[in-house]
Order: structure tokens, then C-alpha cells, then sequence
């Protein structure tokens, strides 16, 4: 998710749910290609497996990102065919490229080869999609997209499951006025049990991803992840039947890597953003988020934070403030 799972939030991510397929923001194939790899790459070992995630619709360009994003480390390459927002349609990718499948095709196969003839030939190509756009409201066309791009090499499809509207709401709408359809991800998957379908729009409990995968064979949580971070470690120790760790104990886990990147000179604001919801919903959790926010821009702020913040979720600092 743009602006949010960057390697910071991934890396924490990783400490609440072992089992996970991360994903990274949406890269234009032009910046993995031209700009900064070493920032718009960055990535840490602990994070695989970790899925890049680019936008674009020029299968040369595609091509050579993929390649470039399969061999610095990356375990899956998946193209955004889902995002709406007014300056992804006037580069005609994202949610645009639902109308044209033909061409998703072109850029799926041109990438498969560009990563088969790569150091890490192995690495798959995936593709995430919505259900149409606009007021398409046809099955057998969603099918056929499917279909056409699954010809193309793509065995993996996250399927947000509801229409992207492409003229008259913001991204944010977009997310939430749309109706939900998972019905027609469970239909994909029983007409093609061979591919591998994900279903995403949503889902924001254990309860509800457990039932998804019922029908489905992954649920992909974008909103709720970051909201409410504990949602991961809950789901992935149920689908793993290992037992559920406290907050503070997962937090711990990802000190270490904090105090690297703090000496790495990275502000400690740029991590800690990633925590705020960790307490969501718990007795101090108010108080944790308002002491890393209030407290982390300040310059020289380290560790020391994250440990007053942890305090104030403690039963006797509870007790003192009752
Ligand atoms: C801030 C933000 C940034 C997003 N960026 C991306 C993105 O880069 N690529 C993408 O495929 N979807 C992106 N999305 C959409 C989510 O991946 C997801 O499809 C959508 O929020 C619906 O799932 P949810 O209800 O679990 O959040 C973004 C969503 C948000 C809130």
C-alpha cells in the first residue's frame, strides 16, 4: 500500500506474522528501471517472503523491472491492475487495464520471460485485480480477463473483490462505495481450481479470513493490517496453530531491528508511524500511540520512547491513571 508498506513496515509485519506473503507499495516500472533502487527497493532480509508489486503497461518496461526486482530479491513480481487514482489512469495502468486484457496479457508473458532468463527464473508473476470497472457487471467478462491472463503465464490472481469506478470518486471511495461481490472470487476459483486465488476487500477479522479461505486459497488484509496490526498475529497463529504472543512480546522481537536502523541514522518517526495501532482497542492504547506520535519527531528520539510508550500499557501504570 502506497505510502504505508514500506520496508519499515514490512520488517515489523514480519515479527507479527511469520508466515505471511508481504507485499510492497506499487512501484512504476519506470522508477525500478531509472530511479534509486537502493530507496525504492530497500528491503530487509528478515521480510521474505516479500512480493514488489509494480505498476505500468509497457511490456518491454515491465519486462526489464521484473527482472531487475527478481534478481535484487524480490519472491514475487505482481502487477497492479486494481488502482484508480486519476494520475494511474492518465498513464493507462492500474484498474484502467481491466478493460484490456489483450494487453495485461502482453506485459504478463513479457515478464515471465524477462524473469525466466533471469538469475531467479523461478519467481512467479502474479496479478491483482478488481472485479471490473465502472458499471461492468459481467461475469464471463471478468472470466474472460482472467482467462486471457492466465493463457499469458499468471497462476496467481488477488482479487479486490468489487468494481473500481473510474470517474467521480476519490481512491479512498473506491474502497469503500463500490459493493463487495466475494461471491464472484469463490465462483473464479471453483470454474479454475487450477489457479490460485486470493481474495481481498474488507476483511478485517480472524473469523471472516478463516471463512474466506473456505472458498479461496489466500485472503489478502490491506486497511486492517495497518489499523490494526495485531489482526495479522492473530490470523497467522491460527492458520499455524501456534499459540498468540502479547503485544509487548512481538514489539520486543522488533527492537533489534529498530536499534540497527536508528543507527543507521533513520528517524525514528519513519518506524514508529508503523506502530501507533499495535495497542488498538486495549486498555492504554491511546496513550501508547500518543506518546510515540507526540514524542518521536522530536530530534535524538530512540528506544527510550518505544519503552515510555510500552509503560503506559503496563496493568500498574493502568492502575495509577484509574
Ligand atoms: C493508503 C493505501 C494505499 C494503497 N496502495 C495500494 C497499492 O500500492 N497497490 C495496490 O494494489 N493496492 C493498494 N491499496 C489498496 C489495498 O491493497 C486494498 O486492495 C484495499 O484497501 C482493499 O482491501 P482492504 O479492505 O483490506 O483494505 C492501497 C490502499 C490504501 C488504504
Amino acid at each position: 500500500m502506497m505510502d504505508w508498506t514500506d520496508t519499515y513496515c514490512r520488517a515489523f509485519h514480519r515479527v507479527l506474522a511469520p508466515s505471511a506473503l508481504l507485499y510492497t507499495e506499487m512501484v512504476h516500472a519506470n522508477a525500478v528501471i531509472h530511479g534509486d533502487r537502493s530507496k525504492l527497493l530497500a528491503m530487509d532480509p528478515s521480510e521474505h517472503p516479500v512480493a514488489l508489486q509494480l505498476g505500468g503497461s509497457d511490456p518491454d518496461l515491465l519486462a526489464q523491472a521484473s527482472r531487475i526486482s527478481a534478481e535484487w530479491g524480490f519472491d514475487e513480481i505482481n502487477l497492479n491492475c486494481g488502482c484508480p487514482s486519476d494520475r494511474v489512469q492518465a498513464g493507462r495502468f492500474g484498474a484502467c487495464l481491466m478493460r484490456e486484457p489483450a494487453l495485461v496479457a502482453d506485459c504478463v508473458a513479457a515478464m515471465k520471460q524477462a524473469v525466466g532468463s533471469s538469475a531467479r527464473p523461478d519467481v512467479p508473476v502474479t496479478v491483482k485485480c478488481r472485479l471490473g470497472v465502472d458499471d461492468d457487471d459481467d461475469f464471463e467478462q471478468f472470466l474472460g480477463f482472467i482467462d486471457s491472463v492466465a493463457e499469458a503465464g499468471c497462476g496467481t490472481f488477488v482479487v479486490h473483490a468489487r468494481n473500481a469506478w473510474l470517474k467521480g470518486l476519490s481512491p479512498k471511495e473506491n474502497r469503500e462505495v463500490p459493493p463487495l461481490r466475494y461471491d464472484w472470487a469463490y465462483r473464479l476459483k471453483s470454474l479454475r481450481p487450477q489457479l490460485a486465488i486470493l481474495v481481498n476487500g474488507g476483511i478485517a477479522a480472524v473469523g471472516a479470513a478463516v471463512d474466506h479461505l473456505v472458498h479461496v486459497d489466500g485472503v489478502m488484509l490491506g486497511r486492517a493490517a495497518y489499523h490494526d496490526p495485531y489482526v495479522l498475529h492473530r490470523l497467522d497463529a491460527r492458520l499455524t496453530g501456534t499459540p498468540e504472543r502479547p503485544r509487548e512480546a512481538l514489539l520486543r522481537d522488533y527492537l533489534p531491528y529498530v536499534r540497527a536502523q536508528l543507527e543507521r541514522g533513520v528517524p525514528l518517526k519513519h518506524i514508529t508511524r508503523h506502530i501507533l495501532g499495535l495497542f488498538l482497542g486495549e486498555r492504554g492504547g491511546r496513550a501508547f500511540r500518543q506518546v510515540l506520535s507526540e514524542g518521536a519527531h522530536r530530534p535524538g528520539a530512540g528506544l527510550d520512547l518505544i519503552e515510555a510508550a510500552l509503560g503506559c500499557t503496563r496493568a500498574d501504570a493502568l492502575r495509577r491513571s484509574a
